[in-house]
């Protein structure tokens, strides 16, 4: 039994709504907080944060959130994080680590690793002008040479960060590859913050592979891992795996779950692009073949896309 690990629900844009958090919530334990996918921040004439659903404390009950920002302006920062304080977050993240070339090519980001005096700027503002929030980053190990995100890591020590979440590849590779767990004990080394590690814990194996390596990181985030096997963090802590037929009976609840939740929320006319991309996870749990998930993916009609899962997952 494992009982000191945190497991954190990683963002996942698109995705890790609070539809999903919530869903994910009523129906597995052992991971009760999630950094939410990113919002971009804004100075305040333009801000209205009240507006942002996914983090109204109202919409959030079950687990604990982090909102993640995306921006590059210190006064942005800092008037978004003033912000989001009224809403009675004292807990922010930055994200520094997309790799879509769409923000990249805003300076924003991973678009903003190459750049550690405009990191080093919003972090410093932020803790001056911010310093009742618990401001952290989420970065990759650089955009294109790993030499920036150590410089990162040593230009953020002298500030009084959160945490550190790390997913150590490059933003060239964008999710290619493996996570250079080398690089990562080198930042980990570098670092006096506390280190959150993300990427590719997907099952026991990889799990207990990475609490061999750095025993002393304590906290996970778990992002497709969970998609394909949404009892990941139950499993990592018991260190056994569940009964298929007990998950499968269970995930077919929460997919029920989720499937009404979206529907009363968006319309169920709306919701088959989020199922589609869901079932690109779900497909692993359900061992589909590909061309089994290329004829779901296929499927036009929500009545149709809703029977037809439903009948994989064993509930019609
Ligand atoms: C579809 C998708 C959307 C993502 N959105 C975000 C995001 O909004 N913010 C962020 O910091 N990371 C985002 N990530 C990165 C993940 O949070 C995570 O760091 C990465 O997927 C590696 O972890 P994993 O292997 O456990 O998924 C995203 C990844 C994917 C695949």
């Amino acid at each position: 039994m494992e009982a000191n690990i945190t497991f954190i629900l990683a963002p996942l844009h698109g995705i890790t709504n609070y539809h999903f958090r919530n869903c994910l919530h009523r129906h597995v334990g052992e991971i009760d907080v999630a950094v939410t996918p990113f919002l971009a921040a804004q100075e305040l004439a333009k801000l209205n944060v009240r507006k942002w659903p996914d983090i109204q404390p109202t919409n959030n009950t079950g687990m604990t959130i982090i909102p993640q920002l995306m921006g590059n302006e210190p006064r942005q920062m800092t008037d978004t994080l003033k912000a989001l304080s009224t809403l009675g977050y004292q807990q922010v993240n930055w994200n520094i680590g997309c790799p879509s070339a769409q923000v990249v090519r805003k300076q924003r980001g991973c678009g903003l690793m190459p750049h550690a005096d405009k990191v080093e700027a919003v972090v410093a503002a932020a803790s001056r002008e911010v310093p009742e929030c618990h401001f952290s980053v989420k970065m990759r190990t650089g955009w294109s040479n790993p030499a920036e995100g150590l410089e990162i890591i040593e230009r953020l020590n002298p500030y009084p960060i959160d945490f550190i979440a790390i997913h150590p590849r490059l933003g060239v590779q964008e999710y290619n590859g493996t996570p250079d767990w080398e690089l990562f004990g080198e930042m980990c080394e570098r670092t006096r913050h506390r280190i959150v590690y993300s990427g590719d814990i997907v099952d026991l194996d990889s799990y207990l592979r990475f609490r061999a390596c750095f025993p002393d990181v304590t906290d996970i985030m778990l992002g497709r891992g969970i998609l394909r096997n949404i009892f990941l963090a139950e499993e990592l802590t018991a260190g056994e795996t569940l009964p298929l037929e007990v998950k499968r009976q269970r995930f077919a609840d929460f997919y029920h779950d989720l499937i009404e939740t979206l529907a009363e929320a968006r319309g169920r006319q709306h919701i088959l692009s989020l199922l589609k991309e869901l079932w690109h996870y779900f497909a692993t749990f359900y061992q589909l073949s590909p061309q089994e998930l290329t004829n779901l993916l296929r499927i036009t009609d929500i009545d149709e896309f809703e029977r037809r899962t439903m009948e994989i997952a064993g509930k019609e």
